[in-house]
């Protein structure tokens, strides 16, 4: 009992930036179905934002231009398919690539039944080795903020790469305005099953604050009978100050800042930042 209450006290201090927990979220068996449930969901913004939104986000970035008919449209994190879909019917040509089997199982099947041409691959972006092959490319609901600055370099450097000269990066992150209104969950529950395990579990949540470093982790331990997990999602918040120099030494300019996806007008004062930002080269 002892090991167990040191080890468990041992996770619950505040680690080092970055420092991975349980390497299998998104492709976990359990977890996937969990989140592939939060994705269709059309009541909140949990895992996917809600339909009203991606309908306005589409129908934004179509109307300003960035995206249109005929264009080549690269969806990292593409999940379910809910944008590229929406892409899809409007002509764009999209590759929606992804790391959960789950999400693009569903995402194949939604196409073939509405009759879309879609390219779905299981690929993790960070290995991708696309080469000026799209017009554009979008990542949407902050998916660069979860690296760290080394993984989210070699990231945006494999989007340049994807993208034709010229060629458009379109993606969101989180500003310290959302983080700090969440606030730091610190709460334990016991469940008999559901987002993390199918059977009764015990999780304890808590939040880490790096303000120094505009750094946020929620950590989550889950025990059930068969052993205990960590889970750590961490959260790298940015302004346009701390966003511009690092898409400039990957190769692009900024072209178009919002406070959301849906062209809300700049101000820098929203819980979210939308770039577009073109590739130099
Ligand atoms: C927050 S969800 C957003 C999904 C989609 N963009 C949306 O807004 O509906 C993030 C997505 O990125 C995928 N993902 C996470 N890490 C990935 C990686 N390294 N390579 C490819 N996909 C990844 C997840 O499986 C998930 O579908």
């Amino acid at each position: 009992m002892k090991e167990l209450v040191d080890y468990i006290a041992r996770l619950c201090r505040k680690p080092p930036l970055f420092e991975p927990g349980e390497p299998r979220f998104w492709d976990d068996p359990h977890i996937s179905k969990s989140m592939l449930k939060a994705h269709l969901d059309p009541s909140h913004d949990a895992a996917s934002r809600r339909p009203e939104i991606i309908d306005a986000t589409i129908d934004h970035l179509f109307a300003s231009g960035f995206l249109r008919e005929g264009l080549r449209v690269l969806d990292l994190g593409c999940g379910p398919g809910l944008y590229a879909e929406r892409m899809a019917r409007r002509g764009a040509r999209v590759v929606g690539v992804d790391t959960s089997e789950r999400s693009l199982d569903y995402a194949r099947n939604s196409a073939a039944q509405a009759g879309l041409d879609i390219d779905y691959r299981h690929m993790n972006f960070l290995d991708m080795d696309f080469e000026h092959e799209f017009d554009v490319a979008i990542q949407i609901y902050g998916e660069l903020c979860v690296f760290s600055n080394e993984m989210r370099d070699k990231l945006l450097r494999a989007v340049c790469r994807a993208l034709k000269a010229g060629g458009v990066f379109i993606f969101d992150v989180t500003t310290r305005t959302l983080r700090t209104k969440k606030g730091i969950s610190n709460r334990w529950y016991l469940s008999d099953g559901g987002f993390w395990r199918p059977g009764r579990h015990l999780v304890l949540e808590q939040g880490y604050d790096y303000p120094e470093k505009d750094v946020w982790l929620d950590q989550y331990i889950v025990i059930d009978e068969m052993g205990l997990k960590v889970y750590r999602n961490w959260y790298h918040d940015y302004s346009m100050e701390t966003l511009e120099p690092v898409l400039k030494a990957a190769g692009f300019v900024v072209e178009k800042v919002w406070d959301d996806l849906t062209g809300t007008p700049y101000t820098g004062a929203g819980d979210w930042l939308a770039v577009a930002a073109r590739r130099t080269g």
